[in-house]
């Protein structure tokens, strides 16, 4: 297993490129099935959940073609099983978004059910109910969720909580049913908006695009010409390294990014101490060698401050001036980064959702284990800064999500090595 080794101390500086969102690439190359024509897929990211995808895809008999550019070709014609094994689902929760598109255009699906996750327990039941209330017959056995249907059936779904790939696939399902579908407490994450614009191109007939109630009035068809559609770009990714630069007093510029999808994020950032400016496609920040103030934030779906970058500030409050409150209400357990935080010399008080976070000196280097995605991500912001060496083991979690991590960090200065198992 490859790790990670940091020597802390370095402060940030540079210009970086910003990737793909992962959580847009993962639901469109799911609509890809969808599909009467080839679709391209452009700015994807580099990271192994797209492997995976793509695995998943090739193992249903789909054909893909990725060029040197990372656009990928999907032909759904040649689709020969509607099957999402348990080995691949296990590794990659999103792979139950092949169940509404493989539902929707084939009228069968068999996907493994993603089980126990570090980060909660993560239930797909809004995503099985939507299907069933469109007419789907769906049986769950053996740790498979089987589902057979005829046309799907439009009709109106109020989501008892706001779930993002509940709402992609149950937006892409209705997407070929027969009718009007109107999904209301929608997601409203810009990754969820991406998808429908990507399912628009593709002829669907969707309104009320970024607002909580999608209308949604089924097609026969998706896709009848070839179309090109690329991916919007990671607004977790270009928080990830606002923060790692805000940490070390640094000062960067993120280019093909959208600050206008990160505003919970970046507002933070400024009461943090950080002097923002902003363009149509890129951020700058500048910490002019300060060392950050701590900052509360509290979680919540979008537009509000993202579950995905609470480890990242739980990890800047580690050597923050002050005390900032973290309060987690999207998963119950994603404090898995706390552990190993502590580990380095943070002072954290965990009490249910909530964590203390009160600002220490210095952090310093230590053997610290990854448990997930975004967990990792926090572990590598806090050796940036941490007195001595830090080895992240387990990077795999991160391969997942961050497009070449090493190689961007040291762009922009830092001491960072991977090493091979
Ligand atoms: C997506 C993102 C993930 C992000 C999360 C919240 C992708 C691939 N992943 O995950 O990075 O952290 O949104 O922004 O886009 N829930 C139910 N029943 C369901 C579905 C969800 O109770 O059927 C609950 C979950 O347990 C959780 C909450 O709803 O407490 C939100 O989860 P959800 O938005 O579904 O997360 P994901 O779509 O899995």
């Amino acid at each position: 297993m490859d790790k990670l080794i940091i020597t802390g101390g370095a402060r940030l500086s540079g210009e970086l490129r910003i990737s793909g969102a992962k959580n847009a690439a993962l639901p469109i190359l799911a609509a890809t099935l969808l599909s009467q024509s080839p679709v391209s897929v452009g700015n994807i990211p580099h990271l192994h959940d797209i492997t995976t995808t793509m695995e998943l895809l090739g193992r249903m008999g789909v054909d893909l073609t990725v060029d040197e550019k990372m656009n990928i070709e999907v032909d759904s014609s040649t689709i020969n099983s509607f099957v999402a094994p348990y080995e691949l689902v296990r590794t990659m929760r999103a792979s139950i978004l092949v169940l509404g598109p493989l539902v929707a255009r084939f009228g069968e699906a068999h996907v493994s059910l993603p089980g126990g996750c570090a980060i909660g327990s993560r239930p797909v039941d809004i995503h099985i109910n939507g299907l069933i209330k469109m007419g789907a017959d769906i049986t769950v056995e053996n740790g498979f969720i089987h589902a057979k249907a005829g046309r799907l059936q439009g009709c109106r779904l109020v989501l008892e909580q706001i779930t993002v790939t509940g709402t992609e696939n149950l937006l892409m399902a209705a997407a070929l049913a027969e009718g009007t579908t109107i999904i209301e407490n929608a997601a409203k994450e810009p990754e969820v908006t991406d998808l429908a614009h990507f399912l628009n191109k593709m002829g669907a007939k969707i309104t009320g695009i970024g607002t909580d109630v999608l209308v949604i009035e089924g097609v026969e068809k998706l896709g009848v010409d070839s179309i090109h559609y690329d991916i919007l770009p990671d607004r977790i990714e270009t928080g990830t390294y606002l923060i790692a630069a805000a940490i070390t007093g640094g000062s960067i510029k993120l280019k093909n990014t959208r600050p206008d999808i990160l505003d919970a994020v970046l507002e933070k950032l400024v009461e943090a101490g950080a002097d923002i400016t902003t363009g149509k496609d890129w951020i700058k920040l500048d910490m002019h060698g300060k060392k950050p103030k701590a900052v509360s934030v509290r979680t919540s779906p979008y537009p509000a401050f993202p579950t995905d970058m609470q480890a990242q500030f739980t990890a800047m409050n580690a050597i923050a001036d002050g005390v900032g409150i973290i309060t987690e209400t999207v998963f119950e357990n994603r404090f898995m980064h706390i552990q190993e935080l502590q580990r380095m010399g943070a002072d954290i008080k965990l009490e249910s959702n909530t964590a203390i976070v009160t600002g220490v000196k210095k952090l310093t280097g230590a053997p610290v284990m990854s448990t997930d995605l975004r967990a990792s991500a926090s572990l590598v912001i806090a050796a940036l800064v941490a007195e001595g060496d830090t080895l992240v083991d387990r990077i795999y979690h991160i391969d997942r999500g961050y497009d070449h991590i090493e190689e961007k960090l040291s762009q922009l200065g830092a001491t960072i090595r991977r090493v091979p198992r």
